[in-house]
């Protein structure tokens, strides 16, 4: 499918996805020497027309000077006036300090921007006293205030205290840090890639980073190493009293973009299409050793669209309309029953790399089970309940990478429950059948989704690209990916099923799904030089 994949390297997160002059451009945490982590770490660089086929350039910053000798860590391109990108950079400095980089394109008229000239005055931005060495990094994309000064976020810890660090800069180049953090929260350990953007109000179209005013709502998203999870906020920001006010409080059971595997994303609002984008690191699941021997690890997840939900409560995210332009051999049918205890296959599609967009409507609802409040956690009752534990609503889903007998299959699934006078849904991606291999995390995920059923049809949208399973319950409103590595069930082995394993029938109302072309990427080409 579409992602931008090392041939040789471990690859991390996104330091800074960008749109410039008709190039969407994609940096990323890189090992050159070998496929795992290591203390040599710099900025890869790969550029697209459509965020779909990606072409790998040279490295775009190296870790050569005092300021960043013993790593280039993440950070966030941002676009000054004029048209002019420039990058903020987190460098492991000669004293294994985190301290803050400033780089610039040498030749403003490549089209490419291939190569990265570091400011001489590095660092621009030094560890704040009292804080430890190593937990001071990943500056944000800079937004403009009012008063015309520049502020940035950069993650810290402080005695396990999470902390968003708030600066401001007139010149990009001399930063003074606010007494108050943005936002700080207690026993969450170091904030990882912190990202800080706007949403609109009441449209689905995404916000350039600097927009302030009535009719948006900031997102804080912080990545919470100790969980390698992803979770945001939602709330009002006020430059003047510089402070932000999340809607409800910070807990770990609250909003995460995606309940699975899915760490180190970052945003960017992309102008073209008038849109905000999301991508993210997705680590594997398999061990060292497998990475050593297929000589890369780690991936980038589909790039997704995220706006603000209509009741301002979560965030929507979506795969990106371009997917459509691999898309291949149609298959559809509506208003099909599937009884209880039934598979149906979905044929006609390469199921290894696929998009499956299938809803289901219930009826007799009032037959489903009450919901144990016992267990809290979804994630806990989804591997408590896997797939093969009837219910009476559910499990019913998708069977993603499935050999033909089942034996290998990822299971996409809902339950619903009863709960007072209301339903609950849950979405679980059952990994544990996964693949017939052992020594891998076969971790189940799982988290409710904010629909009510009465009301309206459970949608289930998921991509398959061999060992990438990315789902979208609810329209976008729960996201869960896994990576999983089968053995049977791949290539033209492969085979996706629509299931039921609940007591109660349930209706596809509609199924789509295609075969998705593969994508151009890491392919070396010659660029042409414009100077
Ligand atoms: C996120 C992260 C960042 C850091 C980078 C190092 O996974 O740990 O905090 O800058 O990766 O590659």
């Amino acid at each position: 499918m579409s992602r931008v994949l090392t041939n040789d390297g471990s690859m991390n997160m996104h330091p800074g996805p960008m749109y410039y002059n008709g190039v969407y451009h994609l940096f990323f945490q890189y090992n050159p020497f070998g496929p795992l982590f290591s203390n040599q770490i710099y900025w890869a660089h790969s550029v697209s027309h459509d965020l779909i086929n990606w072409t790998p350039l040279d490295l775009a910053i190296a870790p050569t000077e005092p300021f960043d000798i013993n790593s280039c860590w993440s950070g966030s391109a941002t676009i000054l006036p004029g048209n002019k990108p420039v990058i903020l950079y987190t460098g492991i400095n000669s004293d294994n300090q985190q301290v803050q980089n400033l780089a610039i394109p040498k030749n403003l008229s490549d089209p490419y921007l291939r190569e990265w000239v570091k400011y001489t005055g590095n660092p621009v931005v030094k560890l704040p006293d009292g804080i430890q060495p190593d937990d001071f990094r990943d500056p944000t994309t800079a937004w403009l205030t009012d008063d015309g000064k520049w502020r940035i976020i950069v993650g810290s810890q402080k005695d396990k205290t999470g902390i968003a660090f708030l600066y401001q800069s007139e010149d990009f180049i001399n930063w003074t840090k606010y007494d108050s953090p943005l936002l700080k929260v207690e026993g969450t350990g170091i904030w990882e890639c912190p990202d800080f953007f706007p949403v609109w109000v009441d449209s689905m179209n995404g916000v350039d980073t600097s927009v302030l005013g009535p009719k948006v709502r900031h997102v804080l998203k912080v990545g919470l190493f100790d969980y390698a999870r992803d979770y945001y906020m939602i709330g009002n920001y006020s430059p003047a009293k510089e402070n932000y006010v999340p809607q409800s409080e910070f807990t770990l059971g609250t909003l995460r973009y995606d309940y699975g595997k899915y760490y180190a994303s970052k945003s960017f609002f992309d102008p073209v299409k008038n849109r905000r984008i999301l991508m993210a690191w997705v680590n594997e699941s398999d061990s060292e050793a497998d990475d050593i021997a297929k000589g890369w690890s780690g991936l980038h997840s589909f790039p997704r669209s995220l706006w603000l939900d209509q009741n301002q409560k979560q965030l929507i995210q979506w795969p990106i309309e371009e997917i459509e332009l691999l898309h291949e051999n149609e298959v559809s049918f509506e208003d099909k029953k599937l009884e209880a205890g039934s598979t149906q296959e979905i044929e006609g599609i390469t199921a290894s790399q696929a998009d499956v967009k299938i809803s289901f409507k219930l009826t007799n609802l009032e037959e489903a089970e009450e919901l144990d409040h016992s267990v809290v956690d979804p994630q806990l009752i989804c591997s408590a309940k896997d797939a093969s534990t009837k219910g009476k609503f559910g499990p019913f889903g998708l069977l993603a990478l499935a050999s033909s007998d089942l034996t290998e299959q990822t299971a996409i699934f809902f339950r619903i429950y009863k709960s007072s006078e209301r339903y609950v849904v849950l979405m679980c991606s059952d990994q544990s059948r996964s693949s017939t291999r052992n020594g891998l995390d076969k971790t189940t995920y799982g988290a409710f989704v904010d629909i009510d059923p009465k009301q309206e049809e459970i949608s289930l949208r998921t991509l398959v690209d061999h060992s990438i399973v990315e789902s979208f319950g609810g329209g976008g409103k729960t996201c869960i990916t896994s990576r999983v590595y089968p053995t049977f069930a791949i290539g033209d082995d492969a085979h996706l099923f629509a299931f039921n394993n609940g007591t109660e029938s349930v209706v596809i109302s509609k199924l789509s799904a295609w075969s998705v072309k593969k994508a151009r990427i890491n392919i070396e080409e010659t660029i042409s030089c414009t100077s």
